[in-house]
């Protein structure tokens, strides 16, 4: 049974994200959608609330599972026993620091391969730290989030920027 995992920050999982672990998900066994840590971003959602959206938005995918983990990925698909670690690549924007993950992935776990699935051209643009901000501005957000948590997710960004106006 080959497994692979798609790691990421989903704070929160856009149509973006939704679209690579569904493509991923009909090219593997088994596909652990990783919710993990940046650490150089600072979280708006809990792990906890990111690993609920993405399990909503996955609902209908029967080869998906979703966990998460605050070590090092390539200990994390050791674990697993992973082949794959799959990501979504969007413009060059994403290249440089995609490129210098795969390599340090590599070195750590040589028994993992890391793939890269281009993103669809509608999903160039898209990002979460992009979804938070149209909606922080009362943009409509209904395009960029997969329809199963829209609602979630808005209740969730009023809530936050009431949370903000207060201070
Ligand atoms: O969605 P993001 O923020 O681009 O995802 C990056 C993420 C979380 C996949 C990456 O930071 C990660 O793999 N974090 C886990 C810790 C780790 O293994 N870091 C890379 C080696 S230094």
């Amino acid at each position: 049974m080959k497994t692979a995992i798609c790691p990421g920050s989903f704070d929160p999982v856009t149509e973006g994200h939704l679209d690579i672990i569904t493509r991923a998900s009909g090219l593997f066994d088994r596909v652990i959608v990783l919710v993990s840590v940046n650490y150089d971003k600072h979280y708006t959602f809990t792990a906890q609330e990111r690993m609920e959206f993405v399990r909503k938005a996955c609902a209908h995918l029967p080869n998906i599972e979703v966990d998460t983990y605050d070590g090092l990925l390539a200990e994390y698909c050791k674990i697993k026993n992973a082949t794959a670690i799959v990501k979504g690549l969007r413009a060059l924007s994403d290249f440089e620091y995609e490129f210098q993950m795969a390599l340090i992935n590599r070195k750590l776990n040589p028994a993992c391969e890391t793939i890269f699935l281009t993103t669809r051209a509608e999903n160039m643009y898209l990002s979460s730290s992009i979804v938070k901000q149209v909606s922080y501005f009362g943009g409509d957000i209904e395009n960029f989030v997969p329809d199963t948590i829209l609602g979630d997710i808005q209740d969730r960004l009023n809530q936050e920027r009431r949370k903000h106006n207060e201070h």
